[in-house]
């Protein structure tokens, strides 16, 4: 489903060049629950970025779904987000003094859908993410850390995405806060959605089924754990 071949990504400001990825390849499945870790600075977001259809890289290759998404242009980036891949950022980055259902419901806005079908579809994503009904009309606001992130998890979810991919998604939550929203990934994945997840903590990155590791740009290691 993802091929990535060598990607570099050199960021140029004035007189320094940052060579946040170099040469970096590997392949996932359609359905594998990733874990990218590695320490601050190591290009997890670079990478995360790319494989999001945010940025291009300098050189390499990116086929998603047998297509080179490195030829893009802005305009084929900007629908291939919309209709492929959700995102799951660590800033909580839901419209504050918006109801939750309104804040799933809102990338379906210029869609070809109806209110009572963007309402039906945003219900459903959220009851997937394991948010309590009585919650749904609730300012965003109005929500603990860790129902923001099952609201944005919906959010993601709301254009069934192929990918889902999360950077640092426990990145502002307490620990036991954290394995609860690590268990509405786990459940995500077993229901057969492709995720990849950016941490800095082993322990989060543990929930996935392989784990690959960078540092300086580059990868330094990709297991596989033995299945259950
Ligand atoms: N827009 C940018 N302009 C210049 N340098 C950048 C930019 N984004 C990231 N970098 C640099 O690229 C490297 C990798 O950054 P990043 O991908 O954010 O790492 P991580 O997410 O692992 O902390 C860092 O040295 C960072 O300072
Ligand atoms: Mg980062």
């Amino acid at each position: 489903m993802i091929e990535c071949k060598n990607l570099t990504k050199i960021y140029v400001n004035g007189d320094v060049e940052t060579k946040a990825l170099n040469a970096v390849s590997f392949r996932i499945e359609k359905g594998e629950f990733v874990s990218i870790i590695g320490p601050s600075g190591s290009g997890k977001s670079t990478l995360m970025h790319i494989l999001g259809a945010l940025e291009v890289p300098t050189s390499g290759t990116y086929f998603l779904d047998g297509k080179e998404i490195s030829k893009y242009d802005d305009d084929e980036l900007s629908m291939l987000r919309q209709q492929k891949i959700g995102f799951v950022f660590q800033a909580f980055n839901l419209l504050p003094r918006t109801t939750v259902l309104r804040n799933v419901m809102l990338p379906l806005l210029y869609t070809d859908t109806t209110k009572e079908e963007r309402e039906e579809r945003a219900r459903e994503c959220l009851k997937y993410a394991g948010l309590e009904e009585s919650k749904f009309q609730n300012l965003s606001n109005q929500l603990s850390g860790g129902q923001i992130q099952r609201v944005a998890i919906a959010r993601a979810l709301i254009n069934n995405p192929a990918i889902i991919l999360a950077d640092e998604p426990t990145g502002n939550l307490d620990t036991k806060t954290s394995h609860i929203v690590m268990q509405a990934f786990q459940a995500l994945h077993k229901q057969g959605h492709t995720i990849i997840l950016i941490t800095h903590e082993p322990e989060i990155a543990e929930y996935a089924e392989r784990i690959i590791s960078v540092r300086d740009g580059m990868i330094e290691s990709d297991h596989k754990k033995e299945t259950r």
